[in-house]
């Protein structure tokens, strides 16, 4: 499927994004390790969730979702049905590493594996410390996917230990701190920065005692309960607002209201870097939402100037570099990404894949070994391939926003991995 996008008139009007996908993985997942049905509101339903829930289906736990609500029946912590085939995670690494670190909880044999893209995913960040717990797991030779965990007895809890991950990544810290769920004494998680907490905070909500310490240090308890089910309603994705905060802030008469927007303070990197650059973005309503933070947020068109991202700052947008570009495109002045190395190891390796799209539509960026330098300027337009990679597929439709020729992004279907309404609800906000 192709995407063009020619620029037009202001972004006008409300919409709301679809719920978190981050909160949506671990949703389902941590209710079907639960005791009893759990209803969650508001879930994700695309791409990388239907892996996660079909995962589900593979080891024997029943769900079900209507309109956006899924039910889950759980079977509790050792209820898992060692799997009849492989699990295919497709191309979701959200769903293979915290599965492996559920998995591996339960003590069940199961294989782990996905598409051609998840399988050059890098593993070995999961795979060396759930070994020193005792996971017995086996990686293809690439060090990848698939994985095969070996399960053990039932009498074998994981050990326990004290873990400082090499980089700071949430899809890590979770699998680790979901391993713990099986050990015999609380697993403490130390991280270089502060990756996103959804996992602490969920966890807690089911009655896992969580506690954490000075720096980026969590520790689990291992539970003597079951787990409690979840009755939740989910936050709007932030990193799904990215696209339409940063397509009316670059288009001139853009005034938008983004309606429940999740923003938890390790997600809001985003904003920050936006209004040091000038943004007039405004929060309201700011609640709680089943212990998460969510907002509205309205956003006008507004002049930005070029800004500089490192540390931790990048930790707290990690998703959304490829948007943040575009942006910096239509800033003035040279913008410079440093210390975000990690985007290499993403759906695409996003520095190169960013830099070389980017330049396809005129854009002014260089990329750099931890990072880019963008240089404000117009944008040309022409014909763009998202290297299997939704975020680069949806950031290069909202620069054609601006573009003096249309955008035209080939294989644009694969924004469903996230966010499956995209190109309506864009147009939504487009029509006069
Ligand atoms: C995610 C964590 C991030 C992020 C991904 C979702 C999660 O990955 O890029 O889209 O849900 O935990 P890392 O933890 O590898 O940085």
């Amino acid at each position: 499927m192709q995407l063009t996008i020619q620029s037009g008139g202001p972004l006008r009007g409300v919409a709301v994004v679809p719920g978190d996908k981050s909160l949506s993985h671990r949703a389902a997942l941590f209710a079907a390790l639960a005791q009893g049905e759990s209803v969650i509101d508001r879930f994700l339903i695309s791409g990388v969730t239907r892996a996660m829930l079909d995962a589900l289906t593979g080891l024997g736990v029943a769900w079900q979702v209507q309109a956006q609500q899924l039910t889950i029946c759980g079977t509790g912590l050792y209820g898992w049905r060692p799997p009849a085939a492989p699990l295919d995670c497709r191309n979701s690494a959200t769903t293979i590493r915290l599965l492996a670190g559920a998995v591996a909880a339960t003590g069940i044999p199961a294989t782990l594996d996905g598409s051609a893209g998840l399988r050059r995913r890098p593993m070995n960040r999961i795979v060396d410390p759930l070994r020193r717990m005792g996971v017995e797991i086996t990686p293809a030779t690439n060090g990848g996917a698939p994985l095969l965990l070996h399960g053990r007895l039932p009498d074998q809890p994981l050990r326990a230990m004290d873990y400082s991950l090499p980089v700071a990544s949430a899809q890590v810290k979770s699998c680790l701190l979901l391993a713990a769920l099986g050990a015999d004494a609380p697993v403490t998680i130390r991280e270089p920065g502060p990756s996103r907490d959804h996992t602490e905070r969920m966890l807690g909500a089911m009655g896992v005692r969580v506690t954490t310490g000075p720096g980026h240090t969590v520790t689990i308890h291992p539970p003597t309960e079951p787990l409690l089910p979840l009755r939740l309603q989910l936050a709007g994705d932030i990193s799904a607002a990215a696209f339409l905060i940063v397509a009316a802030l670059i288009t001139p008469g853009s005034e938008i209201l983004l309606r429940d927007v999740g923003l938890n303070p390790t997600r809001t990197g985003l904003l920050d870097a936006l209004c040091a650059m000038g943004a007039d973005i405004q929060i309201a309503n700011l609640r709680d939402w089943s212990g998460e933070p969510v907002g509205d947020l309205r956003v006008r068109h507004s002049a930005l100037h070029a800004t500089q991202v490192s540390g931790d700052l990048v930790v707290r947008m990690i998703d959304e570099f490829p948007v943040f570009a575009v942006a910096a495109a239509c800033a003035e002045g040279v913008t410079l990404v440093r210390e975000a190395e990690e985007l290499r190891h993403k759906e695409s390796d996003r520095i190169a894949a960013v830099a070389h799209e980017l330049q396809a539509i005129g854009v002014a960026i260089e990329p750099l070994a931890d990072g880019f330098r963008i240089t404000g300027g117009p944008v040309a337009g022409g014909t763009v391939q998202p290297h299997g990679d939704h975020r680069i597929a949806m950031s290069c439709a909202v620069a054609g926003l601006v573009a003096r020729t249309p955008v035209v992004v080939d294989g644009a279907e694969i924004m469903h991995e996230s966010f499956p309404a995209f190109g309506e609800t864009l147009a939504a906000l487009r029509r006069p």
